[in-house]
C-alpha cells in the first residue's frame, strides 16, 4: 500500500508564497505519477492560491476555533472556505493546550475540516485518540529538523504508538527527521500508515527526486 505523505512547508524560504506554489506543483506532479497519497501543509495565507491550482489535499498548519475579537487568529472556517481540506493541530512548533485541542477537533468536525493532531509522546497519543481526529502524527520534538529519523532513533516507541491505532479509524503517522525512502518503509513496517516530513523536501536541491524516492522505494 502506498504511504500517506504529508509535506509540511512550515515557513521555509523555498516553501512560502510563489515558491510554495512551485513546491506544491512538484508534490502534485509526484502524486499524479505515482498515485501516492501526498498532502501538503502550507502557510494559511497561501491556501487559496495553492488550492486553486493544485489537486491534492491542502492543509493549514494550525487553526483556531474561536469567533469574535481575536486579531491575528487563523479561523478554521476561513481556511476551509479558502480551499483547505484539513489542518495540522498541536504541531511541536505550534503547541496548544489539550482542552483547546479537543474543542478544536470537535469544531473542525462540525464544518468538515479534517484534522491531523501532532503528539510528542505516547501519553499524548492516547489522549488525542479519544478526540477522534482523522490522523495522529507522532513526532519527537528533539529530532525535528535533524535528519535523524524517529524510525531509527525510537523504533520501539513508534511501534507502540502505531499499535494504539490498530483497530481505530484514526490513522497513525510518524515524523521528525524522515529523510528518505528507507525511513518511510521503516515507518510502515513499524505499523504507521505514513509520515509527516518537512526539511528533507523543503531544503532539498531536487525535492521531486526525494519525494519520488520516498513514495516509490
Ligand atoms: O511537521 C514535520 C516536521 O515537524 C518534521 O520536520 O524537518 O524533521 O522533517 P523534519
Amino acid at each position: 500500500m502506498k504511504p500517506v505523505i504529508i509535506v509540511n512547508f512550515k515557513a521555509y524560504e523555498r516553501a512560502v508564497g510563489k515558491e510554495a506554489l512551485k513546491l506544491a506543483n512538484v508534490c502534485y506532479g509526484v502524486a499524479g505519477q505515482t498515485k501516492a497519497k501526498i498532502m501538503i501543509s502550507v502557510q494559511s495565507s497561501d491556501i487559496y492560491m495553492i488550492s486553486r491550482y493544485v489537486g491534492i489535499p491542502v492543509l493549514a498548519q494550525h487553526v483556531d476555533c474561536l469567533y469574535g475579537s481575536y486579531t491575528g487568529s487563523i479561523n478554521m472556517k476561513s481556511v476551509k472556505d479558502n480551499g483547505a481540506w484539513g489542518t495540522l493541530l498541536n504541531h511541536a512548533e505550534k503547541r496548544i493546550d489539550f482542552n483547546i485541542l479537543e474543542k478544536t477537533v470537535k469544531e473542525c468536525k462540525k464544518i468538515g475540516l479534517k484534522t491531523v493532531v501532532c503528539v510528542a509522546d505516547i501519553n499524548e497519543a492516547k489522549k488525542a485518540k479519544k478526540f477522534g481526529p482523522e490522523f495522529v502524527a507522532y513526532e519527537v520534538p528533539e529530532l525535528i529538523g535533524t535528519g535523524r529519523s524517529i524510525t531509527e532513533a525510537k523504533p520501539d516507541s513508534v511501534k507502540e504508538f502505531a499499535g494504539l491505532f490498530k483497530n481505530a479509524k484514526t490513522i497513525p503517522l510518524c515524523g521528525a527527521g524522515i529523510s528518505n525512502g528507507k525511513d518511510v518503509r521503516t515507518a510502515l513496517n513499524l505499523g504507521c500508515k505514513g509520515v509527516l516530513v518537512a526539511s528533507a523536501i523543503t531544503k532539498a536541491k531536487d525535492p521531486r527526486k526525494v519525494l519520488e524516492e520516498m513514495v516509490c522505494r
